[in-house]
């Protein structure tokens, strides 16, 4: 059987050296370059010893019992994204919600308290207030500007700070560092939600991060065809991490961990072509009298591009669009007559998309904020040549122009 260990240079390697050697070993697979796709549920031991003993061992690199457990497959991937993010251990889910689900669960118990950041991912916010309270865990959402002042809001049942930079449809950077050197203090869990980065423009744990969740069914798989969530960690929290992603059993099949493995071997030049894209669109929106105001991390004028700049390394191709009020009517118009653009709720892959967001529908602590602006418009630039992106969305504000 190929054995994928991790591989010990990770740490001084440069990303793109990383993206496309970690977790292959193509020398014990007949030089084969990449990982085979294993379909397995059932996985025999040879005697009863074995099979004890394999049990006990079961977290551990390559041991495999049952297929919900994981193959050498998911290994591979597993061992890719740690290494990719500088983090120790990581474990497919299927799903990116079924990662921020997992995550969170591994720390929690009735009675706790979570510190959520209000610019999170819609569906973890509806797990924490439609979910966790049921089962006694309450949740107070915070500002993601907070940085170091985070302090006041942690009591003494706080298990996890959860953070998302930059935040969902806002984009709001947050001070990652200070935030978990406060949370350190208290002895919490700082979780993130680095999907916007997907292990490319960000790492995590130098930031003191402990758990990184990706939706790696954006830039990882890449390609819009399939769904996968990525747990990582330190080996401090791995076997909670672990036995709270088996308890759930949300696992990932074995055909979507190959897509994802194919993804995440070109996702470095992929991010750099999104990144050159979507910058290229937010400074020519920021010049169109149509636009209030782009929400781009990598604009000088975005209030968290200080932060952006001193942490990240680059940008994805998702970002925010506020427009000066216009009608339903004229939105329509402009959105519906894109030609390379499709509706769509989900980003990351080779595509442009946009969406028409509502900002103040999910935000608690800065409702107030995103209330009183024109529409909100979440782009997200695919791998188009940016030319075209550009004229697609200039016949679009003729559009929105003659219907307003
Ligand atoms: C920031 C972020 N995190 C997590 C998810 C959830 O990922 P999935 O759709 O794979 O469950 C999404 C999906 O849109 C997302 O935007």
């Amino acid at each position: 059987m190929p054995a994928f260990p991790p591989n010990l240079e990770c740490k001084v390697m440069k990303k793109d050296t990383l993206i496309t050697t970690a977790g292959r070993d193509p020398e014990s697979n007949h030089g084969i370059v990449n990982p085979p796709v294993y379909h397995a549920s059932t996985i025999t031991a040879p005697s009863l010893a074995e099979f004890r003993e394999l049990r006990t061992r079961r977290w551990d690199l390559d041991v495999f019992t049952y297929g919900r457990q994981g193959t050498p497959t998911h290994q591979s991937l597993e061992v890719a994204t740690a290494a990719l993010l500088g983090g120790d251990r990581a474990v497919c889910m299927g799903s990116g919600l079924a990662a921020i689900n997992a995550a969170m669960l591994a720390f929690l118990e009735a009675g706790d308290h979570v510190l959520m950041v209000d610019t999170v991912y819609g569906p973890a916010r509806n797990f924490c207030n439609n979910f966790l309270g049921r089962f006694g865990v309450s949740t107070t959402f915070y500002d993601p500007e907070i940085g170091a002042d985070i302090k006041a809001l942690i009591q003494d049942n706080t298990k996890i700070v959860y953070t998302e930079s930059p935040g969902s449809l806002t984009f709001e950077l947050q001070d990652i560092r200070a935030i978990a050197d406060e949370a350190h203090k208290r002895n919490c869990v700082v979780i993130i939600d680095d999907t916007w980065s997907s292990g490319v423009f960000f790492q995590p744990f130098e930031f003191g991060v402990d758990v990184s969740v990706i939706a790696a069914t954006k830039y990882i798989v890449g390609h819009s065809d399939a769904m996968m969530g990525i747990i990582t960690t330190t080996d401090e929290h791995w076997q909670r991490v672990r036995q709270s992603a088996s308890a759930l059993g949300a696992n990932s099949g074995p055909d979507d961990v190959y897509l994802a493995l194919r993804g995440m071997r070109t996702i470095g030049v992929r991010m750099r072509q999104h990144h050159e894209n979507g910058l290229k669109l937010a400074k020519w929106l920021e010049k169109r009298p149509e636009v209030d105001r782009v929400l781009h991390p990598g604009l000088s004028t975005h209030p968290g591009h200080e932060i952006w700049k001193r942490d990240f390394s680059g940008a994805c191709g998702l970002f925010g669009v506020v427009l000066n009020p216009v009608s339903e009517g004229a939105i329509a118009a402009m959105i519906d007559g894109l030609e390379l653009y499709g509706m769509g709720s989900s980003w990351g892959g080779f595509e442009s998309l946009i969406l028409l967001t509502n900002p103040a529908a999910t935000r608690t602590v800065a409702k107030e904020k995103w209330q009183n602006d024109g529409p909100t418009l979440r782009i997200h630039a695919g791998l188009e040549h940016s030319d075209d992106l550009i004229a697609d969305l200039e016949k679009g504000f003729e559009r929105l122009n003659t219907t307003r």
